[in-house]
């Protein structure tokens, strides 16, 4: 019973603690400030679960070979928070928190399952917006299709790309 009561006393104390640091405005949240170094792992571990765990409940998309669609989506609403072959991230980019990754480097760690998640659903409290309800599926798949293939891509076919249009 004692062990209850002190457990429910903690529990009480910890949340009027976190609420009063809530309304004291103490929390800085200033987009420049880079969060502290176990909130931003913390933060990412959970964006990382959580993308595991909702893309295992759909299935994984049929692959497009629509890579000229993929590529059109990519360079028109991507490009400018995710940067590309020969291509840094535009301002708004580089001033988000979390800055967005530079696709290139890290898509490689995404199944094609997780990538439409990420792009239809997008991430709440990041910059990454969702876009299921501003484009078909077969836009979404042929993105998907199309920033598998960033990795091995090279500048000069990233403009090949660009001028094709
Ligand atoms: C306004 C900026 C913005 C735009 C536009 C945007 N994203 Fe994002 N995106 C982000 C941010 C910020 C994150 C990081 C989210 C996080 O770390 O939780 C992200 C994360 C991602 C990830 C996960 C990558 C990783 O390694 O963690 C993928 C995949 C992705 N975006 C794809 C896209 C695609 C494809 C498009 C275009 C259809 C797009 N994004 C448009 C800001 C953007």
């Amino acid at each position: 019973m004692r062990f209850i009561a002190g457990f429910v006393t903690a529990f009480i104390v910890l949340a009027i603690a976190g609420l009063a640091l809530v309304f004291s405005g103490l929390v800085n949240i200033a987009a420049r400030e880079p969060h502290s170094a176990p909130v931003f792992v913390l933060l990412q571990t959970a964006m990382r679960q959580s993308v595991a765990r909702q893309a295992a409940k759909v299935p994984a998309p049929a692959p497009s070979t629509d890579i000229s669609r993929g590529f059109r989506l990519y360079n028109e609403t991507c490009v400018y928070c995710h940067g590309a072959p020969g291509k840094d991230p535009t301002d708004i980019g580089k001033g988000l928190n979390p800055e967005p990754p530079f696709l290139p480097d890290t898509i490689q760690h995404w199944s094609a399952a997780e990538i439409l998640w990420i792009v239809k659903n997008g991430v709440r409290m990041t910059g990454m917006p969702s876009f299921a309800d501003t484009h078909s599926d077969d836009d979404l798949r042929a993105v998907v299709a199309f920033v598998q293939k960033l990795p091995t891509m090279t500048e000069e076919q990233y403009a090949a790309y660009e001028k094709a249009q």
